[in-house]
């Protein structure tokens, strides 16, 4: 029984992964080996010329301590975009700040500049510049806003790792950068996150926050060990009699995996896991993944272009080919989006949706986000239209053909544009 095709489903896990989660849940002395934490910061910080690496317990948490790094606090305003996760606004709104809503330039998954500028107040103090999918933002013209009005620029790489812009890395271009590990970023460990920086201080600010952490509890990191091990047993049989989808809800039920974004936070909670730090046993599974990630990228590139090269539609806001984009997901905007979703879904293909709402998960209260629906237009109508096609490294050749000629049998005037 082979993988299928599953967007969302451990997407970066293979078989090696699988194997140290186990070696990780039976040796739990390698839980508290804080040295592994230093090999994993000094691996990422080897891709990022002159910058210092702070891992944290997630990209969320990443956020927050480099808010709270600016002095970014009640009564000051962050600038970030629609099309987005709640796990963006919320570290904003924990720091007592309120996040402020730009609308993405239209067709395109990216921040507007000019929506930047009509959304500044004298109480504005940072921009965040969210490079969705790994695509580069606008890279340029937010720099140029940010110093105009003495405002901090923090690049979201959460789906960035790999992408470069005119020969540099993304995350290299703001005051900061943060990157995430979650369970279906570029690299995983189920949780995980980092801030990027040239400043050595800030560097040290941000590492005597975490000191004020305490690791995570066993329990904790058993569940996320178990991940990449449940998973192993839900996808080759996902869609056989559909025992697969039976094990995946009974192992979230019987809360032995963990869900990205928890109940409690749709609603404007805080998850647990901003109280810890980086957990050692979760570094052990991203150098496991860092040791790939080279691979994975050019693994990506092969799989996008591909889908740039062979898909009969248009493609708006994917950027333009003197531009490397490892795409985490290759979006597509589809009229008839859901259909197309649904019908995939009966050919055993699990695509994406990110982002299905201008703010997701959909489910959650946008008032506790401060998001207002309708006050984003561009990011409304792309949200409606969205899929993403996989990218992620176990994908084979022929799963991507089938992709290809899944979406091309839709190429017909009436159902996209
Ligand atoms: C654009 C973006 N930024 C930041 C994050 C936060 O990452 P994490 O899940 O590691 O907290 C996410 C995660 O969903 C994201 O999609």
């Amino acid at each position: 029984m082979s993988r299928p095709i599953a967007i969302s489903l451990s997407p970066n896990v293979s078989s090696d992964d699988v194997r140290l989660a186990w070696y990780l849940l039976l040796v739990q002395s390698t839980w508290k080996d804080h040295g592994v934490l230093q090999r994993a910061a000094e691996n990422i910080a080897g891709r990022f010329p002159n910058h210092f690496v702070t891992l944290t317990s997630s990209g969320r948490q990443a956020i927050f301590d480099l808010l709270r790094s600016y002095n970014i606090k009640k009564g000051d305003e962050v600038i970030l975009q629609a099309f987005t996760c709640i796990a963006v606004p919320e570290p904003v709104i924990w720091t007592g700040a309120t996040p402020v809503y730009a609308d993405v330039s239209p067709g395109s998954y990216a921040i507007n500049p000019e929506d930047i500028r009509k959304k500044i107040t004298p109480n504005t103090k940072a921009i965040i510049l969210q490079h969705t999918f790994g695509i580069p933002g606008p890279i340029e013209e937010v720099l140029a806003i940010a110093k105009e009005h003495n405002l901090v620029v923090i690049e979201d790489c959460a789906h960035a790792l790999g992408s470069t812009y005119k020969g540099k890395p993304l995350g290299t271009f703001g005051d900061a950068a943060i990157l995430s590990f979650g369970r279906d970023k570029c690299i995983s460990s189920v949780f995980g996150g980092a801030v990027i920086t040239k400043d050595k201080n800030k560097a040290h600010q941000l590492q005597a926050m975490q000191n004020t952490r305490r690791l995570p509890p066993s329990s904790w990191v058993l569940q996320q060990l178990l991940h990449p091990i449940l998973f192993s047993l839900v996808l080759p049989s996902y869609f056989v009699l559909g025992i697969g989808k039976v094990l995946l809800v009974a192992f979230q039920k019987l809360g032995l995996l963990s869900w990205a974004v928890s109940y409690e936070e749709r609603q404007g909670g805080k998850p647990v896991h901003i109280e810890y730090t980086y957990s050692p046993a979760l570094a052990m599974l991203l150098l496991e993944q860092l040791k790939k990630l080279d691979d994975i990228t050019e693994r990506r590139l092969t799989i996008s272009a591909r889908y740039l090269k062979e898909l009969r539609i248009p493609t708006p806001g994917v950027g333009n080919s003197d531009i490397v984009h490892p795409y985490l997901r290759f979006p597509l905007q589809m009229a008839n989006r859901d259909e197309l979703l649904m019908q995939a879904r009966e050919k055993h293909m699990l695509l994406g949706d990110w982002y299905d709402a201008a703010l997701v998960p959909s489910a959650s209260n946008f008032w506790a986000f401060r998001y207002i629906p309708g006050s984003c237009p561009n990011a409304e109508v792309v949200s409606k239209r969205i899929i993403n096609l996989p990218t992620y490294p176990a994908l084979t050749d022929t799963q991507v053909t089938n992709i290809i000629e899944y979406i091309n049998s839709y190429v017909d005037p009436g159902n996209h544009e």
